[in-house]
């Protein structure tokens, strides 16, 4: 996986975004094989704590022999360089050749400890953590940023910091943390940053659909890395798209039941109570509203049902059984 990044070919290299609560082990391992297109996925970060860095199911899921159909990196999200050493180093051990640091995430319980995007405002911090963490980690590291906290230039004092160090790759979602996921990406400040930073950069936010992918790539020749997170959970053949297999209708709904079967067969195996299935399988099928043609009605009642057999019929409903 490692300096496997297609920079000199034509054809885009393609990670899966973290998505907390949805794009776990169990959705990349079965979105691999019923869809496909992405050669690498970001995992959800962990939050390493001081009685235990990562917990052993957090090391399962992104272990790499879990992982095999598409190689994962782990993300942790911390502001604390000795807590980060001691759970990069478990990741290590079981396997991992890289490393994930999370400044982007923009709840505000994190950024008000300083930690995900509440770092960007403090790039001596942010200074002090690599000058400790990259040195010691033994595994490459890469970082996932926003422009900034509440302002957007936040940015330009950070990236000659992260330009001190010698990183895998820098991942920009180019909005500010007080945007959250709203309003529009702002794609000027990621023309004048990009070239700035002197690793390679993932372009990552709002590509939801092929011509958009086209239109972005026009626009910055240089980028070839890209990062897709709930675009492709809407549309699971988007990654396929890009690289210009269009999927015949009916087989695209039938691997949008397969991805269902396999990820309710998984849930239903793994927790315990129909509620709980119920929950995660809803949280999938959120992203799934408008993916449909004609379904939305359907998929809107199918989201308010309690009982896991009404769930399942709603499902036959809408992509037959
Ligand atoms: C529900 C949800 C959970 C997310 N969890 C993470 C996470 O664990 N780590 C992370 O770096 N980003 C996380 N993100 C951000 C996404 O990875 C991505 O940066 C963002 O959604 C923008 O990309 P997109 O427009 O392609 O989805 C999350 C986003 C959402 C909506």
């Amino acid at each position: 996986m490692t300096n496997s990044c297609k920079d000199s070919d034509k054809s885009p290299w393609l990670v899966l975004a973290p998505i907390r609560g949805v794009t776990d082990a169990a959705f990349r391992s079965a979105h691999a094989a019923i869809f496909g297109g992405f050669d690498e996925a970001l995992a959800p970060f962990v939050v390493p704590e001081r009685a235990h860095p990562v917990r052993a199911r957090d090391l399962a899921e992104v272990s790499p022999g879990r992982n095999r159909a598409l190689p994962t990196v782990p993300q942790i999200l911390a502001d604390d360089a000795e807590l980060f050493l001691q759970t990069a180093s478990l990741l290590a051990e079981s396997g991992c050749k890289v490393v994930n640091w999370n400044l982007g995430c923009p709840h505000p319980m994190v950024t008000r400890r300083k930690r995900g995007a509440g770092l960007l405002p403090h790039p001596d911090r942010i200074e002090a953590f690599l000058s400790q963490v990259v040195p010691a980690v033994g595994l490459e590291v890469s970082v996932k940023l926003r422009l900034g906290m509440n302002d957007p230039s936040e940015i330009l004092q950070v990236i000659p910091v992260l330009n001190r160090f010698a990183l895998r790759e820098v991942i920009i979602h180019p909005r500010t943390a007080a945007q959250m996921y709203k309003g529009k990406v702002d794609l000027d400040a990621f023309e004048r940053v990009a070239p700035l930073c002197s690793h390679p950069v993932v372009y990552n936010g709002d590509l939801c659909d092929a011509s958009g992918f086209q239109v972005l790539s026009r626009r910055f020749p240089g980028i070839s890395r890209w990062m897709i997170g709930r675009g492709a959970l809407s549309d699971p053949s988007l990654a396929l798209a890009i690289r210009g297999q269009t999927l015949e209708p009916a087989d695209r709904l039938q691997r949008y039941r397969r991805l269902h079967d396999s990820m309710l067969a998984h849930y239903t195996e793994v927790l315990q109570g129909q509620a709980h299935v119920i929950d995660k399988m809803a949280g999938l099928w959120s992203y799934w509203v408008d993916a449909i043609p004609g379904k939305r009605k359907l998929i809107r009642r199918l989201l308010k049902i309690r009982e896991l057999d009404r769930f399942k019929a709603g499902v036959d409903q809408i992509l037959g059984d």
